[in-house]
């Protein structure tokens, strides 16, 4: 057996091989651990997480962006952030929302530091579903969840607002002990679920997206419980969540002038940003609106939510070589366009409304044209709200934007096509 010898050889060659990865393998596991180890978070945040200060203890630099808020020399045309109101820079919205809250008083957002203050100063009127409208705005917000249920959301509002005290903060988006993303809002968790997804298993790139998708989403609250609950069953799209409310036969408000059964679309600017070019390529909400920032010696990521025109150095040239001049302008472009194509819509849907009451007041009209007509209005309506109540005025998605408004002012003159057909006008 003269190969003995070299069987021997090899079977060495091969031990020493797997004894050698077993070594590096149990080396980088214990690394990680380490690692992990001096990850978790000390004991008064795993206590006090609902109190961003004491985990701003910790963080100093993060706390400090994350308190910086609202800044008069960054205000932008369309973006951050004075509580502009938008009655004020889209009169046409008055007539649009007539019948709901939104008619009366309706404000761009401002920084997260500001949501507990600016919910409590709205009029009660527009918190009249009750609880719910704390969802997205206090850190308190999951535990009440736990500890009053479903009654959380349909409690009067001032009573669930006397026990929120921190706005929107770090345990909203990082988990107490080990400080990694995590979602703490039910409504995400259930609307994954229902689609037969786990949102437990998402990548860290797609967490930096889905921590915002928590709040930064369309939703609605359920006839009998007030529940907040994403419409997503049919798909994340404009026209699939209309056929979602269709099937449901959901209707939000009927229009004072119109008669006209509505929906509401919330800021869907998730939705919107799904499939976008940026999405495409990989970029995540946090990539733009929370850059790598340098601070003294060491870099955080940015926690000062803002608007990324006033960070374009550090959100936008980290990919792009163009200077921050011509991104500027591209992004000024882009928003001059949407926002001329979203007056063009909003017109049109007023001339909708107007047609339709001039049909309504004609005698022996023809009542099922004119419930067509109004079928066409919330079809309508809906695409242009969806788009019209997302923020960044189209740069999030700009070609998604125009499609919705292109349907939006089609099925706009069908509308006021039916009304007319229904009083025997010229067409
Ligand atoms: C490629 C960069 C980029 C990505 C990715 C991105 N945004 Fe934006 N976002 C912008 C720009 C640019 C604006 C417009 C700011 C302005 O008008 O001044 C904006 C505006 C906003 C605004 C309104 C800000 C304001 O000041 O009124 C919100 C809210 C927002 N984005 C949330 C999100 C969310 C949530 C995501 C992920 C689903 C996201 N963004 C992804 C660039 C980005
Ligand atoms: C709206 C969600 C959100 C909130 C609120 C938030 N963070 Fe973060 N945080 C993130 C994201 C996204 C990252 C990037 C994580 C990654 O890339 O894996 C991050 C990263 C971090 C990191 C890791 C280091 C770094 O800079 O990337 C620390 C530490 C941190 N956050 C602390 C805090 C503290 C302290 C608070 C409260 C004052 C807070 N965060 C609030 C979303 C949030
Ligand atoms: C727990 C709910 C919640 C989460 C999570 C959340 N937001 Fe917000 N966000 C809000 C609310 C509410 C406002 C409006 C606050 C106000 O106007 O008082 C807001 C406002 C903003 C603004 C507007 C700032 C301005 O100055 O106009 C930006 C930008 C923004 N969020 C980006 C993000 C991004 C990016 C993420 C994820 C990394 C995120 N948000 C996660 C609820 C949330
Ligand atoms: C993480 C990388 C990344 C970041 C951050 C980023 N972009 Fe981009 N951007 C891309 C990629 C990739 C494309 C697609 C390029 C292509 O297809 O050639 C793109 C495309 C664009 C386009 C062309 C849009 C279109 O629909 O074709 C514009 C405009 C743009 N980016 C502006 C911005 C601005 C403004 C910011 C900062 C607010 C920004 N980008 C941040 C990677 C990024």
């Amino acid at each position: 057996m003269k190969n003995r010898g070299l069987v021997i050889a090899l079977a060495s060659v091969v031990a020493l091989f797997v004894l050698g990865a077993m070594y590096t393998a149990f080396r980088i596991n214990n690394r990680e651990l380490s690692e992990a180890a001096r990850k978790i978070n000390p004991q008064e945040i795993q206590q006090r997480y609902t109190e961003s200060e004491v985990w701003g203890k910790y963080y100093p630099r993060h706390w400090e962006s994350f308190n910086k808020g609202f800044q008069e020399k960054d205000q932008v045309k369309y973006g951050a952030s004075k509580r502009l109101s938008k009655l004020e820079e889209m009169p046409y919205l008055k007539k649009l929302y007539a019948g709901t809250g939104y008619a009366e008083e309706f404000y761009e957002p401002r920084a997260h530091v500001y949501a507990v203050q600016d919910i409590g100063s709205i009029s009660p009127k527009r918190k009249k579903t009750g609880g719910a409208c704390l969802t997205c705005k206090a850190t308190e917000v999951p535990d009440l969840i736990k500890k009053y249920g479903d009654k959380f959301y349909s409690a009067p509002f001032p009573e669930m607002y006397k026990m929120v005290k921190h706005p929107i903060g770090c345990s909203d988006c990082h988990d107490p002990k080990t400080n990694a993303l995590r979602i703490s809002r039910p409504a995400l968790i259930k609307a994954f679920q229902r689609q037969g997804k786990d949102v437990t298993k998402a990548s860290r790139q797609e967490m930096r997206s889905l921590v915002c998708a928590q709040c930064h989403v369309t939703y609605y609250f359920l006839k009998d419980t007030k529940e907040t609950t994403f419409p997503w069953d049919k798909g994340l799209k404009a026209d699939q969540v209309l056929a979602y409310f269709d099937q449901k036969k959901f209707t939000e408000f009927t229009h004072p002038e119109s008669q006209s059964p509505l929906l509401k679309a919330r800021h869907p600017d998730y939705e919107i940003f799904l499939g976008s070019t940026h999405q495409a390529a990989g970029v995540a909400c946090a990539d733009c609106h929370m850059p790598y920032v340098k601070v003294g010696d060491s870099k955080i990521s940015s926690h000062w939510f803002t608007s990324p025109v006033s960070t374009i150095n550090y959100s936008c040239t980290k990919c792009h070589r163009e200077s921050a001049d011509y991104l500027k302008n591209r992004v000024a472009t882009i928003q001059n366009r949407h926002k001329q194509l979203l007056d063009i819509g909003a017109n049109t849907l007023v001339q909708v409304i107007d047609e339709i009451k001039k049909t309504m007041d004609t005698p022996g009209a023809d009542q099922k044209g004119l419930e067509e007509a109004r079928k066409l209005h919330r079809e309508a309506q809906w695409m242009w709200d969806w788009v019209a109540t997302a923020n960044s005025m189209g740069f999030h998605n700009p070609q998604e934007g125009a499609l919705f408004l292109g349907k939006s002012i089609d099925l706009g003159h069908k509308a006021i096509a039916a009304a007319r057909k229904a009083r025997g006008a010229q067409q």
